[in-house]
Order: structure tokens, then sequence, then C-alpha cells
């Protein structure tokens, strides 16, 4: 019998999802040749389709010799129709494009962007123009900083949108922000020297940091960002770790008085402060706080994604450094991958240059307003006493639910009910002080998928008696 699995929630159809399965079950050998496929009629009333469907999935198969009907027996698999095993050569086309119709997890992800909005189209066309119009060094060796025309471009827009004052020399492009982090660690960081991270701090770039041999110094947060009297006195810093623009988990945009205070620090202490401006495009209240780097950019680094606003696929970041510090970065990028792929910073330059980017960023921005106000909604009439907190940017708040305790097993039983959590707890240094708030990320998630992902929540809260 055919175990077909169906996900009726999926944009790709029935019929598509059903010939996909089978013959990827040939590719793989799960159906052998010459075995029988279950007849149309059967099938279709075990998997709850119409006929048709299973048809027209049959006939596709049939069409493209997968499969083979021998009159008054049915539909068998037909010989030659897979390669042996052992040339471990599943088809080409099945590995591109692994299929979504497993059941989908409603994942609260913070940070987790709307991947389906990204200008698919758009940046096909700047990249088909790219490949026939570039000239022939952009297909050779690269410098390790980017691309002159990326670089300008950035310079122009980061002065325009973020405040953010430097030449283009002093950008150099990475592979995301994660490859800025790590190489900015590697470049300031030697033995017994520790970094100040708020405290909670994401997960990812804590890892990154201790991945790199840092010792990392929590320095406590407030509804609006880092507290900058609990940085070390007497300790020295290769740098302090901040996100001001949306403070990661809690949301914080930090107040110019924290920023001025972070540059006295960082003058005094003679070390630099990180900024990490992954999300900031996407301020819902008031005017966007321009960066800290441009109050002083010999004292602050300054990094930057596309992740966020375009997608993470892309592999795009930056970090724009104090200009002494620009040719050991530039050093130590080239050990690590030589240089960022040029023909993407290509279509991007001209993605920014052209205007796409501000009208992609205004369209998100409407969007993720929009989510973002169905999460809150759909969170404080579920939890009465529920406060939503550092929700004026970016795309995740953190919910503070009075009574919950966000413990692993609570987060994985609402786990086997599809949803995926994210307790603030498991980003705090400094433990047992969030134990009832979590991380709603909803960038990634659909309307119905935010409804559906609080009601489950409240659901199992309820029956696990997870509140008082
Ligand atoms: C705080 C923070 N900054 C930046 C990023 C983006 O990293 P990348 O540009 O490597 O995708 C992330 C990823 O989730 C993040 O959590």
């Amino acid at each position: 019998m055919l175990y077909i699995n169906l996900n009726r929630k999926s944009t790709t159809s029935l019929t598509q999802q059903i010939y996909e399965q089978i013959r990827g079950d040939i590719l793989n050998r799960e159906l052998k040749e010459g075995e029988r496929l279950d007849s149309s009629r059967g099938l279709s009333s075990t998997i709850g389709v119409s006929r048709n469907v299973v048809l027209e999935a049959y006939d596709r198969l049939i069409a493209e010799g997968y499969v083979e009907v021998r009159p008054r027996s049915g539909t068998f698999v037909a010989k030659g129709s897979s390669l042996p095993l052992h040339e471990n050569n599943v088809h080409r086309d099945q590995r591109m494009f692994r299929t979504d119709s497993e059941p989908k997890l409603i994942d609260f992800r913070g940070g987790n962007p709307a991947i389906d909005q990204f200008p698919r189209k758009k940046w096909g066309q700047l990249t088909k123009e790219v490949c026939g119009e570039a000239p022939d060094r952009i297909f050779g060796y690269g410098e390790p900083g980017g691309i002159e025309e990326l670089r300008i471009t950035l310079a122009k827009y980061l002065q325009r949108v973020r405040g953010v004052h430097c030449d283009p020399e002093q950008i150099m492009i990475t592979q995301g922000a994660t490859q800025a982090l790590r190489l900015i660690t590697e470049l300031l960081i030697k033995d017994g020297i520790s970094i100040a991270v708020e405290d909670p701090v994401t997960d990812e770039m804590r890892n990154i940091f201790i991945n790199a041999g840092a010792d990392l110094f929590p320095v406590p947060v407030d509804e609006n960002g880092i507290l900058p009297e609990h940085l070390p006195k007497g300790k020295k810093l290769g740098f302090v770790f901040v996100i001001p623009s949306h403070q990661f988990p809690m949301g914080g945009i930090l107040s110019i008085q924290r920023r001025v205070q972070l540059i006295e620090y960082a003058r005094k202490m003679n070390n630099y402060i990180v900024e990490d401006d992954y999300d900031s495009e996407f301020t819902y209240e008031g005017a966007p706080v321009p960066s800290i780097q441009g109050l002083d950019p010999e004292r602050v680094i300054y990094v930057g994604t596309f992740s966020k606003i375009l997608s993470p696929a892309l592999r795009v970041g930056y970090a724009v450094l104090p200009a002494h510090l620009v040719e050991a970065f530039r050093n130590l990028k080239w050990f690590h991958d030589r240089h960022t792929a040029s023909i993407d910073q290509l279509v991007l330059s001209r993605f920014i240059e052209e205007g796409y980017l501000d009208r992609h960023v205004r369209k998100m921005k409407k969007i993720y307003r929009k989510k973002r106000e169905i999460l809150e909604k759909c969170v404080l009439s579920s939890f009465k006493e529920a406060k939503t907190i550092g929700k004026a940017a970016g795309m995740h708040l953190v919910v503070d639910i009075p009574g919950a305790t966000f413990t692993d097993d609570i987060v994985n039983k609402i786990k086997e009910k599809g949803v995926h959590i994210y307790p603030v707890e498991q980003y705090a240094l400094k433990k047992g002080m969030h134990k009832q708030q979590i991380i709603m990320g909803y960038g990634g998630l659909t309307k119905e998928e935010i409804i559906e992902g609080v009601e489950e929540l409240k659901r199992c809260l309820d029956m696990n008696k997870y509140r008082q």
C-alpha cells in the first residue's frame, strides 16, 4: 500500500504532492520495479481526495515512464525507472527542489523573515541583466572587502537611512552578519579579553563569540536596552556588543542618553562598541533612531545584514569599520573565503540603487505591522493578564504571562502539538529572571498560523496547568 502524506495547507497542489511522493519512492527504490501501485480508486479513498486528483498524478507518472499500465492488471513501477542505489544518484531535480509537503511546525522563532515575499521576479530580472551586461572583472577573483559598486551604493544608503558616516573603503562585505561578527572577534579578541554582551543575548551571536575563543561579560538590559552603568570599570574588554535598534530578545530601543554613555565608556576604556543593526528598518512606533556609529565612527563598528530585509539565503552582510581596522579585517576575510560572491553583490547594488530596496522595505513594514497587530491582539485576548514587551520594532515581541513557567517540559509539549515557542530564559546568561516570558516571532508566519499558534499555546498551557 502506498503511504502518501498530504499537506492540505501547502501551496503545492494535491496532484503534484502525490506525483512527487510516488516518484521519490520510485527513485529511492522504496517502490521497486514491477511493484503494483494502489488502484486510483483505492488510493483516492485512503488519502481522502477525489479520484481525478490521483488519476492526474498517475497519468503524469505514466507519461514520464516511471510507471506503466498493464491491461486488466493495474499500474506497476516500470523497469529501469531508477538507478542502482550504491551510485548514490538520487535524481537531480528531486535534490534541487525538496517538496514542502511535511506537516509544518508553527515556528515563532524571532528573526525569521517573510521569505514568501522575496522579490523573486525583480531579483531574477536584475540577475539576468547583470549576467548579460557586467564587465568581465566581476566574473574573476574580487576584492576581499567586496565590489566597489556595492560599497559605494551602501555607503550612500546607510548614510541616508541609518545616519552611518563612512567612506565606501570602510565597508567590508561579508557572508551575513554572522561572518562579520566572527571576523571582528578574531580581530579584536586576544587571550583573556572579554566581550561585554547584553543579557539576555541572542544565542547565535553568543555562540559565535564563544567559538572564537572569547569570554563573555553579561550586562543587564531593561525595557530600554543595555544599562551602561553595569559595564565593568576595572576590566579590559575587546568590545561591547549591542543591538540598540531593537535589542534581541527584549526589544528595547536604546535611548540617546545611553548611546552617549556607551561612547563615553568606549573612549575612556579605549575599546570598541560593536553595533548590530540587523532589523532596524522595521520600526513601527516613532522615527527610527539613527545608528550609534554616526556618533563616533572611530569607536563604533557597525554591522548589518540583508538576511532580514531580503533573505537569509543571500548571505550578504557587512561591517563598517574605523579606517585603522580596515586592512587587518580585509586580510582576515581573504583567509576565510577570499571574498563574498561578486555577482550577487552587483545584483544587490542595482537593487538598492534603482530604488527597489526602499520599495520592498515599505511594503514589508506594512506586512509586519499587520502581523504584529494580529499577534498582539490574539495574545492579549487569550491571556488577559499578559503583557507584550519590545514590540515597537523588528519581527518579534516578548510575551510575559504572569504565573506561567516555560520549562523545557512545557515547551516540548507545545512543540508536540505543532507550535514552537522560545523561552527568554534560554537566551539569559543570568538565569531565573525571565521564567514567565517567551519570544514570539511573527515575521515568517501567516495570519492563520499566528492565530492557530496562539490558540494552541493557550490550550496547552491550560491543559497542563502551567498557569496559576
Ligand atoms: C542578532 C542578530 N543579528 C544578525 C543576524 C543575522 O545574521 P546573518 O546576517 O548572518 O544571517 C541574526 C540572525 O538571526 C541575529 O540574531
